[in-house]
This record gives structure tokens, sequence and C-alpha cells, in this order.
């Protein structure tokens, strides 16, 4: 008998199947010869939130969430947030391995030069109302962007598919900064070839009428950073969202406007805005007690920023951030909210309500008061997420696209409704 199987006996029928185990795992499917009788669909596994299921082999991004470890490609992400920068860090969940020099200069040129959208693309943006959504408007744009790229659809070509890449990483600043400006009535500030990634994305959002926009090197710096440890993820719900949608081959900015919608929810993306919200509520530090114990109480209020699906001992993210927002603080001063979010995070660490569930802070426990910090307005705290994630539903979308194991997304059911039965006439219902 091989030792790397499951054995499984039916005690519905008493017969018993040896199941292989690979990496860990049963494939699902090895299921289904288990059976009662032969009209029998075979057994199904049923996890409605993929609590326990892999739905792909993947090599960009390593989590162990009772460690707190989180690598890129094997780079830890203390390493990658001190020393590397954003564009080269999307450079190598796509690709791999980190740029060489040369890699490095042509890639970052490349970004900047594609920075520029079409200008019909205002058109779009034009006809949004002035209140509209930012994350509303960036689905849309990513959409109608894709548009102007019918070549797109060819998927399975890797130049082609390598072009709507730098696209989509270079046009999610611009799109993101012409979106909040339309969003306060500032004409559109258009991308400076001479500055960097992130600082571009603050010229575009901030520029008046200065000639040369010059952002302080350590917002720069922060917003690198945050931009570094949000890149990627693994198997999140906007990242499964791109490989679901992705599975039915079509092109990657239809595919990336979906990732962007499931990044929207409050319990994904918009949980940062939740923090910020949640903390001007809670007012000042005195009402902190208070708040806790309607927490536990359960009376549907949520400590926002706290607990996560995978890090059940603490989000290494977190850590980078917190010490990130001081750096940001000694430009732009004090957040008031910095005072009760640090005394918030430390009673809640010590209430044996949060300890027991394993709840920590999360990574945006502290980016929102980031951002608030730097003038980001609210709505747009999910685009700041969405803007580097694209690096790393690229390269999810990429590894599928490679992977003979994938097919079109479909899981099963258990049909719990009524079966077949007569339609009843408008008078007798
Ligand atoms: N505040 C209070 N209680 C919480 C919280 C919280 N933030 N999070 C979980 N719990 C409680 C649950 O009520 C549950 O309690 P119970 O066992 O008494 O029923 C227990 O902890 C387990 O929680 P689950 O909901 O089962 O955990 P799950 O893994 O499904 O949810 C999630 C994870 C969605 C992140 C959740 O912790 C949450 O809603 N947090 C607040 C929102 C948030 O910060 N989201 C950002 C996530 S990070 C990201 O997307 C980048």
């Amino acid at each position: 008998m091989p030792t790397n199987s499951l054995t499984i006996t039916d005690n519905r029928t008493g017969k018993t199947y040896e199941v292989p185990i690979n990496e860990d795992t049963i494939r699902a499917t090895d299921l289904r010869k288990i059976k009662v009788d032969d009209d029998d669909f075979g057994m199904m596994t049923y996890d409605p939130a993929f609590m326990n299921t892999a739905a792909c082999r993947s090599a960009i991004t390593f989590i162990d969430g009772d460690k707190g470890i989180l690598e890129y490609r094997g780079y830890p992400i203390e390493q990658l947030a001190e020393k590397s920068t954003y564009l080269e860090t999307a450079w190598l969940l796509l690709h791999g391995e980190l740029p060489t020099k040369d890699e490095l200069t042509v890639w970052t040129n490349t970004i900047t030069y594609h920075t520029f959208i079409n200008e019909n693309l205002k058109f779009v943006l034009d006809s949004f109302r002035y209140n509209a959504h930012p994350m509303g408007m960036l689905i849309a744009m990513i959409s109608a962007l894709g548009t102007f790229y019918p070549e797109a659809k060819n998927i399975f070509d890797e130049d082609v598919r390598n072009r709507q890449i730098e696209r989509l990483i270079a046009k999610m600043i611009t799109i993101a900064g012409f979106g909040y400006r339309h969003m306060v009535g500032m004409p559109y500030a258009y991308p400076d070839n001479e500055l960097s990634y992130p600082a571009n994305f603050l010229n575009m959002m901030y520029r008046t009428t200065e000639l040369k926009y010059e952002p302080d090197p350590a917002l720069v710096h922060a917003l690198d950073v945050l931009f570094i440890l949000h890149a990627d993820h693994e198997q999140n719900c906007s990242t499964s969202t791109m490989r679901v949608a992705g599975s039915s081959h079509v092109d990657p900015y239809s595919s990336v406007a979906a990732a962007c919608a499931a990044l929207y929810g409050p319990l994904h993306g918009g949980a940062n805005e939740q923090v910020i919200r949640m903390l001007t509520e809670i007012g000042s530090k005195q009402n902190i007690p208070a708040f806790i114990e309607k927490v536990k109480k359960g009376e549907g209020v949520k400590l926002m920023g706290f607990g996560h699906r995978v890090y059940k001992n603490f989000d290494p993210r977190a850590t980078i951030i917190k010490k990130a927002a001081y750096g940001v603080f000694e430009v732009t001063g004090m957040s008031p909210l910095l005072e009760i979010a640090v005394e918030l995070e430390r009673i809640a660490l010590a209430d044996e309500y949060f300890v027991k569930r394993k709840l920590y802070p999360n990574v945006d426990f502290y980016s929102g008061l980031i951002y608030q910090a730097m003038k980001f307005p609210m709505d747009m705290f999910p685009v700041l997420f969405a803007i580097p994630r694209v690096s790393g539903w690229l390269a999810q979308w990429c590894e599928m696209l490679n992977d003979p194991d994938q097919k079109i997304a479909r899981p099963r059911q258990i049909f719990t409704g009524s079966r077949k039965r007569d339609y009843k006439e408008i008078g007798q219902r």
C-alpha cells in the first residue's frame, strides 16, 4: 500500500477507497469515486468561503499566518519594504527574480512612458457626477481603457500580454489621479516623466500652478513602501476574482476591473476607510473602553482593522506600516486619531476576547491614518490599495494562464431548492 495516501471508509456502504496525497493535499475530484450506487454523482466537499480549498498551485507569494511571515518570490516583505521600490517589486512578482540593473532601467522607463492615457478617456471620466466614488470611476475606467487595445484579447501571445501589463501598471496612477481631480473639480494634471512612480502619482493628485511639482521625499518613500506592502497577498478575495474572471480567457482589463470591484468591499479594500470612521466616532481615548464593550457584546460593531483570515498571530505588514506612519507624521504633523489608534490597539491586545480569537491589527489599522495625513480623502483609500495590487493580480493571472491544470472556474453546489413542479397560473397562486 502506498504511504502517501488516505484510506477512506464510507460507512454508508462499508467500501474503502484509496486517495493519493500530494503536497499534503488530496484532489477533490478523487472523492467523486465515493458513491452509494451507480446513479450517485459522487462525493463532493462543501467549502463556501474556500476556508480549506487550494484552487491553484502558486510560486508567487508565501504566507505563514501563524508565524506572521509574508514573502514575495521568497524575499521577506521586511527586506523588500526596506530596500526595494514598488516598480522593482512589481517586476519581481511578475518575473520571479529581482531585475538586473539594465532590466530595472528599461522597466522603469517603459512604465514611466506608458503613464499617458488616450484623451478620449477623459470624456468617460467627465461623464461621472462630481460626487461619484473614485473606486466606481476606477472600475469603469479600467474597463473603458481595455476598449482602446483590442489586441489585448490575444492573451496567449506573451508580447501582447506584457504590453498590457506595462500599460495597466503605468496607467493606474494616471486614472487614479485624474479620478481625484474630477472629484474635486480641478483640471487634470498630466504625468511628469522625470518623477518616480509614487512621486508622479502625487504630482497628478496635487499639482496646482507650480511648474515642477516636487513632493516631500519622505512622503514619496512612505507611499512606495505602502505600494510594496500591498502588491500581492496570494489567493485573497480580489486575486481569486482576477483568476476566476481570467479563467474565462477574457482580456486582462476586464479581469482587473472585476478584481477592483471585489477589492471595493468593506471587508477587503474598504477596511482602512472604516478604521478612520471608527476612530472618528470613538472621538477620544476615554470612550475606548465603552466601544470595546460594544464590540465584545457583538452589537453589530467590529473592531475594524483587526483580524485576518490568514494571519492569526500578527500581520507583518502592520508592523512595517506602524513604523512608516511615524515617518509620515514627522512631515505632516501628528494625527489626533493616532493617539486613539495606539490606545485602542493596546487595550484590545490585552483583552481576552481578542486574544482568544487571535485578533491582531492588520495592514489596514494604520494605513488609513497615513493616507489621511497625506491628505488623501477617505474615498481614495481603496484606490490606493488597487494601484499596487494590479501587479500582483497580473502576476497571478499570468501564472494561471501558463498552468496546464487550470480550466474555466466553475464551482459545484449542493442544491437545496424545490425539484420539478408544475407551473401555477397566476390566479391560483
Ligand atoms: N472585531 C471583533 N470581532 C471580530 C473581528 C473584529 N474585527 N474579526 C473577527 N471577529 C470575531 C468574529 O466575530 C468571530 O467571533 P466568534 O467566534 O465569537 O463568532 C471570530 O472573531 C472569528 O472571526 P471570523 O469572522 O470567523 O474570521 P474570518 O477569518 O472569517 O474574518 C475578517 C476575517 C473578515 C478580516 C474579520 O476579522 C473582519 O471582519 N475584520 C474587520 C475588517 C477588516 O479589518 N478587514 C481587513 C482585512 S485585511 C485586508 O483585506 C487587506
